[in-house]
């Protein structure tokens, strides 16, 4: 199984700590945001991903890599089993160009299969890995259709959405009719907002080839999605389990807090830090004395 994880975007919003480190390297708890996301591609049965870098994200291949200056130390253990489960190789996006350009780039890696794609920046957690669910769907559809994974999003979060719009076949199964990238409330056809969790067929990527630029002027997965659906049919599921888009820096802070919070280690000294520190109140200010003119003697 082949899984591309698009991590080439510029981290804006994570700035300054993002100036010469890649947003995917950004930790939630104990390891880099886009281990979570190998994880569930390995979970899902990827034994070959492709990662589309850039420029400065040199990191995130050195985190993959054999590192003899830390040589087998116990923290290393799964992330060297990530690695022999999984060949990873990387393709590098010259510009930014967007999200589907981002996928093109591994169209010749990827060639004529069926494939899967996570955002490098999302971290799902779910009983069944939401990629397993997806390519699941997928063979019980008749192994021809393209599956993408959505959720109910609120009004005020629509424009920050690709939506879809379509019927709904069996429960929680979507046969889609129409997709836009983050439309006006006023446009939006529906309220499933795309999650970032697709499986692909390729013929995907002679879509992209004739997807021009769209929204913010870049080449939308999206709008070739929407051209795909000339020729094939797409279905939009939605899914078991929780999704950690972490997109900005209060996203960030949020799941990390999350995170500890359930961790075994951390999470009941950090309730209780957050409990007995942070959350009791200020200490108050003794009562000054009032003055009785003389001290009393003795
Ligand atoms: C991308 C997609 C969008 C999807 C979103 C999920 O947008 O273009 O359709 O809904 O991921 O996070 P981005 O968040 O990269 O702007």
């Amino acid at each position: 199984m082949k899984v591309v994880i698009p991590a080439a975007g510029l981290g804006v919003r994570f700035l300054p700590a993002t100036k010469s480190m890649p947003k995917e390297m950004l930790p939630v708890l104990d390891r880099p945001i886009i281990q979570y996301v190998v994880e569930e591609a390995v979970e899902s049965g990827a034994d070959d991903i492709i990662i589309v870098t850039g420029r400065s994200k040199r990191a995130v291949e050195d985190h993959f890599d054999y590192s003899p200056e830390h040589g087998d130390h116990a923290a290393l253990a799964h992330l060297d089993e990530l690695s022999e489960r999984a060949k990873i190789f990387y393709v590098r996006q010259r510009r930014p160009r967007g999200l589907g350009d981002a996928v093109a780039c591994a169209a010749r890696h990827v060639g004529n299969e069926p494939f899967g794609v996570l955002l490098g920046d999302t971290i799902n957690v779910c009983d069944t890995p939401l990629l397993r669910q997806l390519y699941d769907h997928f063979q019980k559809l008749g192994g021809k259709a393209s599956v993408i994974a959505v959720d109910v999003v609120p009004d005020s979060k629509v424009s920050d959405y690709g939506i879809v719009a379509g019927d709904e076949v069996s429960p929680g199964v979507i046969k889609v009719t129409g997709l836009v990238e983050k439309p006006a409330l006023a446009d939006a056809p529906s309220r499933y907002g795309i999650t970032g969790a697709y499986w692909l067929t390729p013929a995907i990527f002679e879509c992209l080839r004739k997807t021009p630029p769209g929204r913010n002027g870049e080449v939308q997965l999206t709008d070739a999605l929407k051209l795909l659906l000339e020729k094939e049919p797409v279905y939009a599921v939605t899914f078991e389990g929780t999704r950690y888009d972490i997109g900005d820096k209060f996203l960030w802070l949020k799941t990390n807090l999350e995170f500890a919070l359930r961790d075994p280690q951390f999470g009941e000294r950090l309730r209780t830090f957050l409990t007995e520190e942070v959350g009791a109140p200020p200490p108050r200010r003794p009562p000054t004395r009032r003055s009785t003119g003389s001290a009393p003697v003795g």
